[in-house]
C-alpha cells in the first residue's frame, strides 16, 4: 500500500482556529495522514481533544512534553511531514517565523522544516494584518520560500470589515492538495478543459440548457494544475466552486464557448472537452418575455457551432484532443464514429443508463477509446478517474 501523505497542521491562537478543524477532517476524509501543533495561545479558541480525535495523533503543545513516540520530536515531525501549513498564523507566530525565534513546539518544528513546503494562512484584524510590520515579516517569510496565503476579506470576529479573514477550510485544503497530491508530471504541459453546460436564451427568462454539473470537467482542470500542468478552464454556468490553480473563462452560450476555445486552443498541448454543449439554439430569441396564447409553440433552432469538430480540423501538430461522449445505447460504436469524424486523439465515453456514470454525481464509469485501444474504467470517483485520463494522454504523448 502507498504510504500516505503527510501534513502538518499549525494552528495559533485566532479566533479561526475553530475552522483548522473542519480542515483536519477534510484532509484525514481524504486519506492523509494529519498531526496538529498548537501554540498555548490557541489553546484558548480550541481544545487539543477535537483534533487527537479528528488525526487519531496527540496535538502537541509543549516542546518538553515527553509523552510521544520519538525523543526529539521537533525534528522527527520535521523530517515526517510532506506539507506544512499553519493555519490560523497569527502576526506573533509570522514575526517569530520571519525573525527564526523559535521559543515553543510549533515555533522549533517549523523552523526545523527545510525539505517540505510551509503555507502559511495569515488571520488577524485588518489593521494588524495591514500594519507594515505584519506586511515586512511575510515579505521575509516569502523570501525565506514560505507562501503565505492571502486572507479573505469580509466580516471579522472584532467587528470590522476587511482583509484578515481566514480562507475557508475548503481552499486551504486546495492548497494542500497542490502541493503534495500528485507527482508533477504535467510540468510544462498547457491543458485546456470545457466543463459544464451552456445555456441558450429563449427570451429575457428563459434558455435551453443540459443536466451537466461540470464535475467531470472541473476534476480534470484539478487534478492537471496539480501535476502541475498550466490549466485554462472554459466552462459554462455551474454550481461548483472555481479551481484556484486554473485560468478561468466563464461563458454562457455555444458561441461564446466556441470563442473561448477558439483563442486558447491555440497553444495547448492537451485539449479536454467534458462540456455538454448545446447541439442547437433558438433561431430567434424574442427581446420581450414570450406570453402563452395558443395550446402549442414550437420553437425553430438552429445548428450551434461543432467545437470539437473545429478543433480536430485545426489541430497542431503534436496537440492532444480529447473527446466526451455520452451515450443510452451503443455507447462504443457511437464514440468511435465520432472519434474519427472529429479527428480525437481519445473519447472518453460513458453510458447514462449504467449506475453510478454521468450527470451530477461524484462517480463515473468511463471507457476511453483510441484508434487502437479501449481501456474500461471501473466505477471511480470523477477525481480519480480525471487522474486516469490525464494518465493515458501522458502515456500516449511521451512516446
Ligand atoms: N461538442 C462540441 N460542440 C458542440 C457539441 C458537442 O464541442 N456543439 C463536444 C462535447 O464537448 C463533447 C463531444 O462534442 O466533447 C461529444 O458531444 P455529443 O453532443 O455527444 O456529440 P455529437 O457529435 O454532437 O453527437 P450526438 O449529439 O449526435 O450524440
Amino acid at each position: 500500500m502507498e504510504r500516505k501523505k503527510t501534513v502538518l497542521l499549525g494552528v495559533t491562537g485566532g479566533i479561526a482556529a475553530y475552522k483548522s478543524a473542519t480542515l483536519a477532517s477534510m484532509l484525514v476524509k481524504n486519506g492523509y495522514d494529519v498531526k496538529v501543533l498548537m501554540t498555548k495561545n490557541a489553546g484558548n479558541f480550541i481544545n487539543p481533544i477535537v483534533f487527537e480525535t479528528l488525526t487519531k495523533h496527540k496535538c502537541l503543545i509543549d516542546t518538553f512534553d515527553r509523552n510521544f513516540e520519538f525523543n526529539v520530536e521537533h525534528i522527527a515531525l520535521a523530517k515526517w511531514a510532506d506539507v506544512v501549513m499553519i493555519a490560523p498564523a497569527t502576526a506573533n507566530v509570522i514575526g517569530k517565523l520571519a525573525h527564526g525565534i523559535a521559543d515553543d513546539m510549533l515555533t522549533t518544528t517549523v523552523i526545523a522544516c527545510r525539505r517540505c513546503r510551509k503555507l502559511i494562512a495569515p488571520a488577524m484584524n485588518t489593521e494588524m494584518y495591514l500594519n507594515p510590520v505584519v506586511q515586512d515579516n511575510m515579505k521575509i517569510l516569502e523570501g525565506y520560500g514560505y507562501e503565505i496565503i492571502q486572507p479573505a476579506k469580509g466580516h471579522l470576529a472584532c467587528g470590522d470589515t476587511g482583509a484578515g479573514k481566514m480562507p475557508e477550510p475548503d481552499v486551504l485544503y486546495e492548497y494542500i492538495y497542490r502541493e503534495i497530491a500528485y507527482e508533477k508530471d504535467l510540468i510544462g504541459r498547457k491543458v485546456l478543459v470545457t466543463a459544464g453546460p451552456t445555456q441558450e436564451a429563449v427570451d429575457p427568462v428563459r434558455y435551453i440548457t443540459n443536466h451537466s454539473s461540470g464535475k467531470m470537467g472541473y476534476a480534470i482542470a484539478k487534478v492537471a494544475a496539480a501535476r502541475g500542468a498550466e490549466v485554462t478552464l472554459v466552462t459554462g454556468p455551474t454550481a461548483i466552486r472555481k479551481p484556484l490553480f486554473a485560468t478561468v473563462i466563464p461563458v454562457t452560450t455555444a458561441r461564446e464557448m466556441f470563442e473561448a476555445v477558439r483563442e486558447e486552443s491555440r497553444d495547448a498541448d492537451i485539449v479536454c472537452k467534458a462540456a455538454a454543449v448545446a447541439d442547437y439554439r433558438p433561431k430567434h430569441v424574442s427581446d420581450e418575455k414570450m406570453k402563452k396564447s395558443d395550446d402549442r409553440m414550437a420553437l425553430e433552432l438552429e445548428k450551434t457551432d461543432d467545437i470539437l469538430k473545429y478543433l480536430g480540423e485545426n489541430k497542431r501538430p503534436g496537440q492532444f484532443l480529447c473527446g466526451f461522449s455520452m451515450e443510452t445505447e451503443h455507447m462504443v460504436s457511437n464514440s468511435r464514429a465520432k472519434l474519427v469524424k472529429k479527428n480525437l486523439d481519445m473519447i472518453a465515453a460513458n453510458n447514462l443508463k449504467e449506475a453510478g456514470a454521468g450527470f451530477r454525481g461524484d462517480t463515473n464509469r468511463m471507457t476511453l477509446i483510441t484508434a487502437g485501444d479501449e481501456t474500461e474504467l471501473p466505477l471511480l470517483s470523477k477525481e480519480e478517474t480525471a487522474a486516469k485520463i490525464l494518465d493515458i494522454i501522458l502515456e500516449k504523448t511521451s512516446k
